[in-house]
């Protein structure tokens, strides 16, 4: 068994081992400077992880990891456009330090490259794997809009957000695991019980980066504190927010989501976040991040492998919960 920190020293290794100086430089240039600059590396880890809870062996699943790694941080330039998002771990983002063309034709290489890696799978288990991926991709594609759509509108249910974030942010989770198990030669009904504790992990995961996006510290978070409150993000913050704020808290609320004015940024920011905190919700977000934590660990707990091989993911989605980052 590896443990969490060993996974992500092969991943690293891997990674830092790949070549983009090729030529169109401001076609590649990003690439390596994206990946440079780390980041969690949370998708490749649950893959190998998964992987490891079957096999000792988790080299057939490394390019299928890589694979995901370079297609999450694809997505990460698309979004950043869309969010008009400045900083990412700590450095201005792809378009930001280049401009939006690099950052859509870089991230549209990318997403080639990562299709490119994950085809190197072991032939007897890629049809299921590019499958899989595919369809994890295109719900990504289907998450992000619902996300673009819902900064316009007004009758976003909890309901809705968190089918949003299922598939922006989720799937792309129980995706890597479920590769994992796949090429560790898991039985379809592990390998579904990983998928089923991704997809739990995940929400709680973009709960709680929804909350560090409000209440985190800038330096560790690595992103711009409030840029979902400028974008009138329907975060689960917000729509409780728009449930609970009545009388002249309901006005406020929505005289700020009706500003968009630049000069006006820090205020609206300021002004939002003492109105959740006037209303409890951050409670309310961390009571729901913890039921799908909860969720999660159930399924991990019925994988039919013995309970200290799971130790590694129960610390990893421990970890992930009480981040800063
Ligand atoms: C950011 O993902 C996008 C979300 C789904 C919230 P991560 O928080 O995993 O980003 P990095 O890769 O660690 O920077
Ligand atoms: C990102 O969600 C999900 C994807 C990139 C698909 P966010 O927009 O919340 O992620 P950050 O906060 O920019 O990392
Ligand atoms: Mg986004
Ligand atoms: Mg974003
Ligand atoms: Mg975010």
């Amino acid at each position: 068994m590896k443990s969490f920190n060993e996974i992500i020293q092969l991943i690293s290794s891997e990674i830092d081992q790949i070549n983009w100086s090729k030529e169109p430089h401001k076609l590649y240039e990003p690439i390596g400077y994206v990946l440079s600059m780390g980041g969690k590396r949370i998708r490749p880890a649950l893959t190998l992880m998964a992987c490891n809870l079957f096999q000792d062996n988790v080299q057939p699943a490394v390019n299928a990891a890589l694979g995901l790694e370079i297609f999450h941080n694809f997505s990460l330039l698309h979004d950043d456009i869309m969010d008009r998002a400045e900083v990412r771990r700590g450095k201005p983002t792809v378009h930001k330090k280049w401009d939006d063309n690099t950052a859509i034709l870089t991230g549209d290489v990318m997403q080639i490259a990562a299709y490119q890696f994950i085809a190197k799978t072991p032939i007897q288990y890629l049809k299921p794997v590019l499958d899989l991926f595919s369809q994890t991709a295109t719900e990504i594609c289907e998450g992000q809009q619902y996300d673009v759509d819902f900064e316009r509108r007004e009758n976003v249910k909890e309901e809705d957000y968190l089918e949003m974030i299922r598939l922006k942010t989720a799937v792309l989770l129980g995706c890597a695991l479920k590769i994992g198990a796949w090429i560790g030669d898991a039985t379809d009904e592990d390998a579904q019980l990983l998928y089923d504790f991704g997809i739990n992990i995940g929400l709680a995961f973009q709960l709680k980066d929804d909350l560090l996006d409000v209440y985190g510290d800038e330096t560790t978070f690595g992103k711009k504190i409030g840029g979902d409150i400028l974008c009138n993000k329907k975060t689960l913050l917000l729509i409780h927010a728009l449930r609970l704020a009545k009388g002249n808290e309901a006005l406020e609320l929505q005289k700020w989501i009706g500003t968009s004015d630049k000069n006006l940024s820090k205020d609206k920011i300021q002004a939002i976040t003492s109105l959740y905190n006037r209303l409890g919700i951050k409670t309310i977000c961390e009571d729901k991040m913890r039921y799908f934590y909860t969720k999660a660990i159930a399924n991990l707990e019925k994988v039919s492998v013995s309970g200290n091989k799971k130790q590694e993911l129960r610390n990893l989605a421990d970890k992930l919960m009480f981040r800063n980052d």
